[in-house]
């Protein structure tokens, strides 16, 4: 993808290259994840997975049929997932963008990659739609994904982890909000 940044009084083209993710990209995948998540997560337990990698490889891979890097000049700055639920939609997850490749369309690229393989994946079965939900409190990823041609369906609030219990005090103080969001294919 042919990414066109305006960036102050002159402009860029940044050459995108979109491609499957491979073991040898661990480390620089790990690394961008934490990053993102990190940014999303005030001050919480969820913090800890910093000093724990191989829980940060488990969180990242785990239920993903799918992982996609985005690249730049031969260096990963960015990754997204895909996921196919029961229900015949498929989840958009995992997206970061390495903090020093913002704004450059790099989170576009990831996720026309994801839409690209949910075309492909309703034209053979009985796929309708991609979905996510974001905890996101920041502008960048709701407006990234209202331009991707998301639209919200959805906020739940104090959402909570399915099967985790939590006291009075968390309830009232551990404040989350969540949007989701909802491309129809079909
Ligand atoms: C959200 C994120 C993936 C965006 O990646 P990106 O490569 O910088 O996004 P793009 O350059 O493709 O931006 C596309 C559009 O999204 C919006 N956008 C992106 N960053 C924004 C920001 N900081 N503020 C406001 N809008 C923003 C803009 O509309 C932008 O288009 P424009 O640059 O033409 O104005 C990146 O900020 C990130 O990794 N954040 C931390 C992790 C995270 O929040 N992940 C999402 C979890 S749900």
């Amino acid at each position: 993808m042919q990414a066109h940044k305006a960036n102050g009084n002159f402009t860029e083209d940044v050459t995108v290259v979109m491609r499957r993710y491979t073991p040898s990209d661990n480390k620089e995948v790990l690394r961008i994840f934490q990053e993102g998540m990190m940014e999303m997560v005030a001050d919480t337990a969820f913090r800890g997975l910093l000093y724990h990698p191989e829980s940060q490889l488990l969180y990242a891979a785990i239920t993903v049929h799918c992982l996609w890097v985005a690249e730049i000049g031969g260096s990963v700055v960015g990754l997204v997932a895909a996921h196919c639920l029961q229900d015949g939609s498929i989840e958009l997850l995992r997206m970061s963008v390495d903090r020093r490749f913002r704004r450059q369309r790099v989170g576009v690229a990831l996720g026309q990659q994801v839409l690209k393989f949910a075309r492909l994946c309703a034209s053979s079965s009985t796929t309708t739609s991609v979905v996510l939900g974001t905890t996101a409190y920041m502008a960048a990823p709701h407006r990234l994904y209202l331009a991707l041609g998301f639209r919200c369906v959805g906020i739940t609030e104090g959402f909570s982890t399915p099967g985790i219990e939590r006291s009075l005090l968390e309830r009232a103080f551990y404040r989350v909000r969540h949007h989701h969001y909802k491309v129809d294919l079909k």
